[in-house]
């Protein structure tokens, strides 16, 4: 299917107001700009190639020169580590593969790689699409009516996340976890004063306290799920005992335990939460954009109707890969990635100086005025070949860049096109007059309330 070119000029898509003059410090540690990360940004913030702050002593710099973001993610990676704050943040999963740190970082990396090659995510396609077709057959019993996809993609994409790593064992309910992950996320995400002190386990807000409920209660569930596997004489062959056997082959039990306990919380959050919030984003683009909509739709009909292995429907798509990619620039789910300096550098003009932290945020660079043409618009034109080709590599990184780039990156797109592919052929998805679509983020970035639209069948 040749693809023609589709206006979408006009339509503005939902972001927060940016600040005329940077929110004050009290808002950045106990108000608005603590709560909601995309909101703290000063309309300068998307013209300058860097911005500095100095909160508490330390110093933040954010830095959208994609010169400057090759050289801390990927030419001089090892001066840039996690940052120590994000064991305080978020300490269930520091030992995870998302929070550790050089040697111990590589070990684990080297050890879960094989899991997520090109070829070992053909054997999780099947699983995507059982769990979307699951979603369309529930939708397809209600429409047409409005109905939250947010919820809908979390729900599905929590059972990809529990059949592809887990085999479905691990003692999870997918709505029940969702509702304690975001409560996790959203605790972790409020850098507030005593969580930055390292005293979070001393704060009384609500967020806190049912931050701090989450957590106990995805231990226990997560604990109990990794005690059973270690005891069973013939578990899956899946991620996590091929995790536990590799661990256990360095450590003993109870360490071997823990770290898999942070791997798990690790993958359930990062490999859910966030493919979650891409589906939510990209249906409220295309429910806003029905031109755009309709020729994905086509494509996904015609991708399916080849018949075939779902390897060979992904190879089919080409515009919905093109809305997907748009999607992630506009609403990066991941929308800021944090380093902290082990020595002194030079990003450009700006000096770094050891324990400095660097704000790399998806969300600043993908609408920088400097880098993007009309950076706020929707145009999946961006990603034709021919225009991709004009763009730096390190200036669209919805999966992060260089080492640490993420490792579900291959499966997170495979996933999205396959359950896109899925909705779109069967159904037409419409705003809800009314509503308005509002941004939040904590740690990831997504619609605040949910996304609801109204669901039809497609004729
Ligand atoms: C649309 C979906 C996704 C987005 C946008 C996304 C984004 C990202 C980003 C930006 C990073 C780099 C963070 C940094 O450098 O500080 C990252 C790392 C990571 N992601 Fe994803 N991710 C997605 C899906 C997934 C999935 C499906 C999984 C697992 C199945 C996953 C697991 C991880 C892990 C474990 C890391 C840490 C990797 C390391 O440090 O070596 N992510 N992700």
């Amino acid at each position: 299917m040749s693809v023609q070119p589709i206006d979408t000029v006009g339509f503005r898509p939902a972001a927060p107001a940016r600040l005329a003059k940077p929110a004050s410090r009290w808002s950045q540690l106990f108000g608005r700009a603590s709560r909601n990360i995309v909101q703290w940004w000063t309309a300068d913030s998307f013209r300058h190639p860097h911005t500095s702050r100095t909160l508490l002593g330390v110093t933040y710099h954010t830095i959208n020169d994609p010169q400057a973001v090759a050289r801390v993610l990927r030419d001089n990676a090892a001066n840039y580590r996690k940052p120590s704050l994000l064991r305080r943040l978020f300490p269930l999963a520091a030992d995870g593969l998302f929070g550790v740190d050089g040697a111990e970082w590589r070990s684990q990396r080297r050890l879960m790689a094989p899991v997520f090659t090109p070829a070992a995510i053909q054997d999780f396609l099947p699983i995507f699409v059982g769990a979307a077709v699951e979603t369309a057959e529930a939708w397809t019993a209600q429409v047409p009516r409005v109905i939250d996809v947010g919820a809908g993609a979390v729900h599905t994409s929590f059972e990809v996340i529990s059949r592809a790593l887990f085999s479905a064992e691990q003692g999870l309910d997918g709505d029940e976890a969702a509702g304690h992950v975001a409560a996790l996320l959203a605790q972790s995400g409020k850098a507030g004063f005593l969580a930055l002190l390292g005293l979070g386990r001393l704060d009384p807000s609500p967020t806190a306290r049912a931050g701090r409920r989450a957590e106990a209660f995805l231990t226990a569930r997560l604990a109990a799920f990794i005690a059973a596997r270690q005891a069973d004489p013939s578990p899956p062959a899946d991620f996590m005992t091929r995790l536990l056997d590799a661990l256990a082959a360095d450590h003993p039990p109870k360490e071997a335990a823990r770290l898999a306990l942070a791997n798990a919380v690790t993958f359930l959050i990062a490999g859910h939460e966030t493919a979650a919030n891409a589906l939510a984003w990209t249906l409220y683009l295309l429910s806003e954009q029905p031109k755009v909509q309709t020729w994905a739709a086509a494509e996904a009909r015609e991708a399916l109707a080849g018949g075939g292995s779902p390897a060979e429907v992904l190879e089919r798509l080409v515009y919905l890969r093109w809305v997907l990619q748009e999607s992630l620039r506009l609403y990066p789910p991941a929308p800021r990635l944090d380093r902290q300096a082990a020595a002194d550098d030079q990003l450009g003009d700006l000096g770094v100086k050891k324990g400095d932290y660097i704000g790399v945020w998806p969300w600043v660079l993908h609408r920088h005025e400097a880098l993007w043409d009309n950076p706020d618009s929707f145009d999946p034109e961006r990603f034709a070949p021919e225009a991709r080709a004009t763009l730096h590599r390190f200036q669209y990184i919805p999966f992060g860049a260089g080492p640490r780039i993420c490792i579900g990156a291959q499966f997170a797109t495979a996933e999205a096109l396959l359950i896109l592919t899925h909705w779109l052929a069967r159904f037409e998805f419409a705003p809800v007059p009314g509503h308005r679509v509002e941004v939040t983020s904590d740690l990831t970035l997504r619609p605040k309330g949910g996304m609801p639209l109204r669901v039809s069948r497609r004729l």
